[in-house]
């Protein structure tokens, strides 16, 4: 079994507790979410129409869309209620040496 790719993101500094961060990796537009104690690793792409995330609502363990408000559960990705149906990729996350570190 191979190690995973994680890649190095952000400076754990730079990412205060409830606060968020959009950063992006291989391709992928991800945020960095700081909430309830725990980082968070989600697209940054709403399932419902495209939408960036990044300027959300953001409380505790979840996040909602600015456009049309759907909400999504930051652990698992589940959209929490409409007009969302499908779910935001969740990523593994991990701090080492003080890097947010995201395998995507
Ligand atoms: S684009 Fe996010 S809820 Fe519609």
């Amino acid at each position: 079994m191979t190690e995973p790719a994680y890649t190095r993101a952000l400076p754990a500094s730079e990412l205060e507790p409830n606060s968020k961060k959009p950063v992006e990796i291989n391709g992928k537009s991800i945020l960095l979410c700081h909430t309830n104690g725990t980082i968070h690793a989600v697209s940054n792409i709403c399932s419902h129409a495209d939408e960036k995330l990044e300027c959300g609502l953001m409380r505790r363990g979840w996040i909602s869309c600015p456009v049309h408000g759907a909400r999504f559960d930051l652990a698992t990705g589940k959209a929490m209620n409409p007009p969302a149906k499908q779910p935001i990729a969740v990523y593994p996350v991990r701090v080492v040496d003080d890097w947010i570190e995201v395998e995507a």
